[in-house]
Formats: C-alpha cells, structure tokens, sequence
C-alpha cells in the first residue's frame, strides 16, 4: 500500500462511470513496485462539468490522467497541444498538465492496441490483408488510426450508426472505407470489436466468423468479461483472439511513464486484473 506524503504526486483516470476501472489497480500496483510517492485515483465528474473539471487543473497540482469514456473527444478539445497520433485519432485518453498552466494531450491507445497484438497474436501482420472494425466511437478512432499508421491496406468500418462511420472515413481518409454490412467481414485477416456489445454479460455483435480469412485474428476491447462472446465464438472456430485486458495493460504502460517519468517495472499486473474481474463487480 503506498504511504501518502505531503509531497506525494498524484494522478489518476477521469470517466463516466469509472468505478469499476482497473486503471487505478494497475498504476498503483505498479507504483508500490516501484516505491514510488505517488498515487492514481478515480475521478467521475458530472459528465456535463467535464471541461470545468480538467480546466480546473491547469498549473499541475494534478500530474496528469487518463481519460475514458465518455470523455476522450472533450479531453483532445481543451488541451493547448497534442500528439500527431490523438489528432489523428480525434480523441485523447492521457492528458498531462504542466505548471506553466499547459494541458498536453495525448493517446496511448494505439500503443495498447499493437502491444495487445503483439503480445497475443505475435504472427499477425497488419499489412498482410483487410482489417474489420466494429464500431466508430472513440475505441474504434483510435483503433483505425493505429492500424492505419501499422500499415493495414484496407479498412473496414461497420457501425450500427452508419453516418458515423462515414464522418470517421472521411477524417482518416482511404484506405479507411464504410463496409457494407453483408460483405464486412470476407477475406479479414483481422476483426476487432469497438462497440459495447457483449459487455457485462450482454449479447456480442452478429458476425458470421466463418468468412474472416483463414487463420484470422479476432480481438475484443471488452475486458468485463474477459472472454467475451465474440472471442469465445473465435476461439471454437480455432482463431487467435486478443482480449480487452491486454489492450487495457498496453496503453496503461506508455500512460505510466508520461505520467511519472519511468516505465513501469516489472510485476504481472495481468494476474492481479484476473483475478479482480473474477471477484466480480
Ligand atoms: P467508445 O468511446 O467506447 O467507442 P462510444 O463513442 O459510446 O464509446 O461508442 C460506442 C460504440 O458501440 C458505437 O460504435 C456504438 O454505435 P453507434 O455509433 O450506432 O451508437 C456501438 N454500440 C453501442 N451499443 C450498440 C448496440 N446495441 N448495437 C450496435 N452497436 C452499438
């Protein structure tokens, strides 16, 4: 448990709900390894005093904070400069406030997203084929500039509200095209769910598996549960899958060290996240 000084730095998540993140499990563990005078704590405004909120913490009293749902687009709207990657994305998940009264924002997410395949799906080549995206809110914008920037030659963006989609193809320009529904998913060498469905336990996206490329990887953002029933279907067919908690693990690493200046060091938070998920809400 890590002591609180009167030097002690702090920083933490801001959401709406937040309650449940992990984030706060995995940044304090690893500042307790690491034995540093620190803390990462929740915040949950009221999602409408957001801007107020952040604002408020011009000048650094507050380090820094990851940003999530739904507050990732008004996170990259305040901040003074960002990074090439979150306004490419549109959307920022880490913003660092700097004594000068500065807000820099930027987007850890993509780096989750290829440490996530990387770590789980080490075979996959971004290049190598189509790549389906499911969804079009903040997940998917930085899910589609992160394998865009990887060089996948082709991808597809299926959401439930299509003008979204098309406002997100057009902001990320070709090869980032609207799929039509029926055709989505021939030939993907990779899926990837970013929308809310399938978590706590709710029904996943319909999706016929069996056209996905031989040997497709298909990943979930969801953590909550960590099979969800997209990967579950994935894993009977015989494909590789990624789960939401390796992506979760691999922007918190790039989080923590723009927060607290080292990387994080070694510990199995992935250990300690299971076993919190297994404890349930
Ligand atoms: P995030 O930042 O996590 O992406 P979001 O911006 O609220 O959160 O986006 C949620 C995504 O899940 C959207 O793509 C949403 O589709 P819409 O753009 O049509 O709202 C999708 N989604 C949520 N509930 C859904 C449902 N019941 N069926 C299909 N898609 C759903």
């Amino acid at each position: 448990m890590n002591l609180v000084s009167g030097a002690t730095v702090v920083a933490g998540v801001v959401g709406a709900p937040v309650a449940h993140s992990l984030s706060p499990l995995i940044h304090n563990a690893w500042l307790d390894a690491a034995g540093l005078d620190a803390v990462y704590v929740a915040f949950a405004p009221p999602p409408h005093r957001f801007t107020a909120f952040a604002e408020g913490l011009r000048g650094g009293a507050v380090r820094g904070l990851n940003v999530t749902v739904p507050f990732k687009e008004a996170a990259l709207a305040i901040a003074d400069e960002a990074s090439p990657f979150a306004r490419r994305a549109g959307a920022a998940n880490l913003l660092l406030f700097s004594a000068d009264g500065r807000i820099a924002a930027d987007n850890t997410d993509g780096a989750g997203l290829a440490a996530a395949l990387a770590e789980q799906a080490p075979l996959f080549e971004p290049g190598a084929g189509p790549v389906l995206i499911l969804g079009a809110g903040g997940a998917a914008r930085g899910a589609a500039a992160a394998l865009l920037e990887a060089g996948a030659p082709e991808i597809r963006l299926l959401n439930r509200t299509r003008a979204r989609a098309q406002a997100l193809a057009a902001a990320l320009g070709a090869p980032v095209r609207v799929a039509a529904a029926e055709r989505a998913i021939a030939g993907a060498r990779l899926v990837v769910n970013a929308t809310s469905l399938g978590l706590d336990g709710g029904a996943g996206p319909e999706l016929d598996l069996e056209d996905a490329a031989p040997g497709a990887v298909v990943m979930d953002m969801i953590y909550r549960p960590l099979e969800t029933p997209l990967l579950r279907a994935a894993r009977r067919r015989g494909l590789a899958v990624v789960d939401g908690l390796a992506m979760l693990i691999g922007q918190a690493a790039p989080s923590f060290e723009a927060l607290f200046g080292a990387p994080p060091p070694p510990l199995d938070v992935r250990r300690l996240c299971v076993r919190a998920l297994e404890a349930g809400p």
